[in-house]
């Protein structure tokens, strides 16, 4: 999708992902085709050699095998350039230690948005907070680069990057199963069956209820979790 597709606007859910080519910690990167088939957790973040920053960063580096193992990549994207980038993941790497956490190597992609190209198109620049720093938005896009959740924190407060996890695993499984997650859920917990669309399946959902799934009323039926936990 081009920006003028969206007109500058936040790209919704449901929408394509405006496309770009970016330079990275890693290289250059032509967004999306790059990620053709995999989750991208697109985050956008205010500064490097902040502290906030530094901690979500450490978390998320922490976690990459455990979205990598969801089929999710991790994106990352601050106005910075790539040496600035750079400085800061060796810092990190040599000095920093948080929470048990240290020695950590940032070894996911970090655009380096100069231009502000790529976080105008993303709606990542939010004038109310700042005009020079992104705020923490993070986009999570299907493998077929569609956007499915979209978060956006202020610049004081870190995001719960098991949140984000939580959420990309209730979403894979609502693909995979036809099912919804009720509010706080985990991987193992019951899931919702869709409610019915016509008073006669609303009937006969009720009346089947006992075996596979119970009804705490005819629009809220829950079963088993088809997994177990991953
Ligand atoms: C931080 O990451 O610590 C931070 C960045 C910008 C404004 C406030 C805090």
């Amino acid at each position: 999708m081009s920006e003028q597709e969206t007109n500058g606007r936040i790209p919704l859910i449901g929408e394509k992902v405006p496309s770009f080519k970016a330079e990275t910690t890693q290289g250059t990167i032509n967004f999306p085709d790059d990620f053709q088939g995999k989750w991208v957790i697109f985050f956008s973040h205010p500064a490097d050699f902040t502290p906030v920053c530094t901690t979500e960063f450490m978390t998320f580096a922490t976690m990459q095998e455990d979205f990598k193992a969801l089929n999710a990549e991790l994106l990352g994207l601050s106005i910075d350039s790539t040496y600035s980038h750079i400085a800061w993941l060796r810092t990190i790497k040599e000095k920093i230690s948080y929470k048990g956490m240290k020695d950590v190597e940032v070894m996911f992609p970090v655009i380096s948005d100069l231009t502000m190209e790529v976080s105008k198109k993303f709606g990542m620049l939010q004038p109310g907070e700042s005009n020079t720093q992104a705020v923490r938005a993070v986009f999570i896009i299907d493998p077929e680069a569609k956007v499915r959740a979209i978060l956006y924190y202020p610049l004081s407060n870190g995001r719960n990057m098991d949140e984000i996890k939580r959420l990309l695993v209730a979403m894979q499984h609502s693909d995979e199963h036809k099912i919804a997650t009720p509010a706080n859920w985990k991987l193992g917990e019951d899931v919702i069956i869709p409610p019915p669309g016509s008073c006669g399946t609303a009937k006969d959902r009720v009346d089947k209820a006992g075996q596979d799934y119970e009804c705490l009323d005819w629009f809220l039926c829950l079963k088993k979790c088809p997994h177990g936990t991953r």
